[in-house]
Formats: C-alpha cells, structure tokens, sequence
C-alpha cells in the first residue's frame, strides 16, 4: 500500500529507479538506525544539507534514516489549507489545530518508542549541544516545522510537545532549524564521523568552546602557526590548547565560563 503523505529518504528510499518508497510498504525502519520524522509544507527542502557529505553518507549507508511528512497533505477541503487567522486578530495565518493533529496521529505511530518530540519554534529551550547528545541516544527524533506566525497552541498542550528554539532570532520556517538540529544528533551517531575523537575535543563537549585550529602552510601573510604546536611535545600541546580554550570561553561566553568553573568547583 502506498504512503502519500510520506517521503523516505537514505538507504531504504533507494530502489532500481531510485524512486522513494513509502513508509507503508512494509516494516521498512532499518534495524537499528536513528530515526528522523519531520513534519513540514516543504518536504522537497529534505534531505537538504542533510544529503551531503557525512551525514548524506550515513543516510545512504543506512546509518540513520529520515521521513518526511507532507503537512498539506492533511489539510482541510479543495485547497488542502493548512492556516487559518489568528484568533483575536492579528497579522499573518496560524497553523491550525486540526490539520497538524491528523499529521501527528499520522506520525506518532511510526515513530520509534522513546523518540522526542518537538517542535522548532524561536520561543523554545536553547538547542544545546547536550540536547544532540541525547538526542543521538535516542531511537530518534519527530519534529514539527512551523510556518507563518506558528502554531495552534492546542497542539501544542494536547500532545505534550517540547519546543526547542535554534536560537534568539525568527527564521521564516522550523525547516533550516530541524535540518541544523538533526545534523547536530547526526555526526555523534556511532559510525557517522570517520574519527570518533574528534566530538570527544571540539566545542561544548567540556563546556568549553574549541581552542585555535591551524594547518600548512607553516606560514602565510607573514603569520606563522604557534610555535608550541610545531614543537611535536604532546604534553605542551595539549596544555596550550586547554589554556587556549579557556581564555575564548572566558572572553567570549562568561555564561559557559561561569558553568564550567561551578561544575569543577
Ligand atoms: C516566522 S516564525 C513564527 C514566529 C512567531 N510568530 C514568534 O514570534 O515566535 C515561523 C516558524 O519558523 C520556525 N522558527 C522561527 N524561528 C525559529 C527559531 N529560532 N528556532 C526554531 N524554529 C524557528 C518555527 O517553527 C515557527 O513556527
């Protein structure tokens, strides 16, 4: 039976000609693999970045797998409309209660046990580092997409939907903020980064942001690569690096510093 309000991507959508399958043509989640659901009016905006390079690969490799589903096709009558006014007057449309609650009880289902579920929206908690770490523990994630001023807050209460925000700015849809979330979850799945020590070092991973990178040449514009870094002495390295990461963390986000500094009191 086919699925039109579903769109697989990565390593079960591949078939001889390469058309995506449906979610209802069978048990198709992959054994094993991180799941992403995503809700959306632009399901032709996936996999997006999410294609490309490591992720894409892992798409492709099976690693994870993602699913979108097509908001309008849910909607209500000839035009399949999404929004209505706000109530209470106001500029711009709402996502309506009822068009996004037959997507859930569409999603839910599919979605494995354990797995979040969110929806992108500026008044949100912080998308944090820690979050993609434990989203990257889960079987997966279910995110809604807002468009317009956003959603029905009935939803919202109905299905006990954390909100998480990209951060303090409005973007114009939830889609580029699932596309950066999910990317984030992603690369700490198992298998997905060539070199699993590199999440153990970069930024956040101690609440710390990453110390100065550099690379050949060993000089250019007359500005030269640290001398401690050229000195092949790993001890100095690594405690120019930490001092290094410190002083940015320090300077730059007193708020991580002020965390950091409670946590190792
Ligand atoms: C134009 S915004 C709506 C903004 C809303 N009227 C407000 O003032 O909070 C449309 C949609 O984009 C998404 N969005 C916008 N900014 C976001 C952010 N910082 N983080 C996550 N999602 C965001 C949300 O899904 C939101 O429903």
């Amino acid at each position: 039976m086919s699925d039109p309000a579903s769109k697989s991507h990565g390593r079960k959508s591949i078939t001889a000609s390469l058309k995506p399958r449906s979610l209802m043509d069978g048990p198709e989640r992959l054994a094993r693999a991180w799941s992403a659901q995503v809700i959306t009016l632009l399901p032709d905006a996936f996999p997006g970045i999410l294609g490309h390079s490591l992720t894409g690969k892992a798409l492709k490799d099976g690693l994870w797998q993602l699913d979108t589903i097509d908001l309008r096709h849910f909607g209500e009558g000839k035009h399949r409309n999404v929004d209505d006014t706000p109530a209470g007057g106001g500029a711009g449309m709402v996502l309506r209660a009822d068009v996004m609650g037959r997507a859930l009880d569409h999603a839910l289902p599919r979605a494995p046990e354990g797995a979040p579920l969110v929806y992108l929206s500026p008044r949100g908690t912080p998308f944090t580092q820690a979050m993609a770490r434990d989203w990257a523990t889960r079987p997966g994630v279910t995110m809604i997409c807002g468009r317009f001023e956003g959603l029905d807050q009935r939803v919202i209460d109905h299905y006990d939907i954390q909100e998480v925000s990209l951060g303090d700015f409005v973007l114009t849809g939830g889609d580029l903020a699932a596309q950066a979330m999910i990317d984030a979850s992603v690369r700490l799945l198992p298998g997905v980064l060539g070199n699993e020590s590199s999440t153990e070092e970069e930024s956040f991973s101690d609440g710390l942001l990453e110390h100065p990178q550099y690379t050949r040449p060993a000089e250019w514009q007359g500005r030269k690569i640290p001398d401690v870094l050229m000195s092949g002495h790993h001890g100095e390295i690594a405690k120019w690096r930490r001092a290094m990461s410190e002083d940015l963390t320090k300077a730059r986000r007193p708020d991580l510093w002020n965390a950091h500094s409670k946590r190792n009191d």
